[in-house]
């Protein structure tokens, strides 16, 4: 839902600037978390965990994209930090080797990011589809109740809470980039910034 929030903002990202900072840096945190928790997970199933190896390793195409989506997204959301970070100015001003500025870096990582990710869902989907019609069965380790469902809502809920103050905080640090007319078009000759 964030990320489609967030996809929204981009039809418009200068007029929107605020919200795309806010969903932006709202996705920072369970972005952390989901990294994490798969990092967990892959060093348990390396490590011999019993259940681990029990539940069996994704799929090729899946443990290939992986290091790629984390990739993808840590420098997706990294790159939009230091845009904040540098602020408008400096971000457009200062240059990167092949790609130009700090904006042009953060756009190359949204295109990376939607290549893997596409292929990271659809890989997922698949599987997912075949389970809900039925012609899949569910694998035996993942069936009856998970313990720690209490552990694991404590999480989710202090996940949201840290998003929520981690976007309060940064917002007011991203104030260079409310001026909607800066950068990107001239302003004709003696015109006002703001009318
Ligand atoms: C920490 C999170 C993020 C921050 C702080 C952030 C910040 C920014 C800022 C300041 C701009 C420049 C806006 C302007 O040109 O006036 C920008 C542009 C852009 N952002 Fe983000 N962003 C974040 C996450 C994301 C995510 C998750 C996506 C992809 C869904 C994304 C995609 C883009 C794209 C494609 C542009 C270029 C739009 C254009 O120039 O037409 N950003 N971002």
């Amino acid at each position: 839902m964030l990320f489609l929030a967030e996809l929204v903002t981009l039809l418009d990202v200068r007029g929107l600037v605020s919200w795309h900072v806010v969903i932006g840096v709202l996705l920072v945190p369970p972005a952390l978390l989901k990294t994490a928790v798969n990092g967990w997970r892959m060093l348990r199933y390396y490590a011999r965990g019993r259940t681990y190896r029990a539940a069996g390793p994704p799929i090729v195409l899946l443990r290939i994209l992986g290091p790629f989506v984390v990739l993808a997204t840590l420098a997706l959301l990294g790159s939009g930090l230091t845009l904040i970070a540098l602020g408008e100015q400096r971000s457009r001003s200062s240059a990167i080797p092949l790609l130009g500025d700090w904006v042009s870096l953060h756009q190359a990582m949204f295109v990376f990011f939607d290549v893997v990710a596409g292929l990271h869902v659809l890989a997922r989907l698949v599987p997912a589809l075949m389970l809900v019609s039925g012609r899949r069965k569910e694998h035996p380790a993942a069936a009856g109740p998970v313990p720690g469902r209490t552990a694991r809502v404590a999480v989710l809920v202090l996940t949201v809470a840290v998003a929520a103050v981690t976007a309060a905080l940064v917002l007011p640090a991203a104030s260079s980039w409310k001026n909607d007319d800066f950068g990107r078009f001239e302003r004709p000759p003696g015109a006002s910034a703001h009318p």
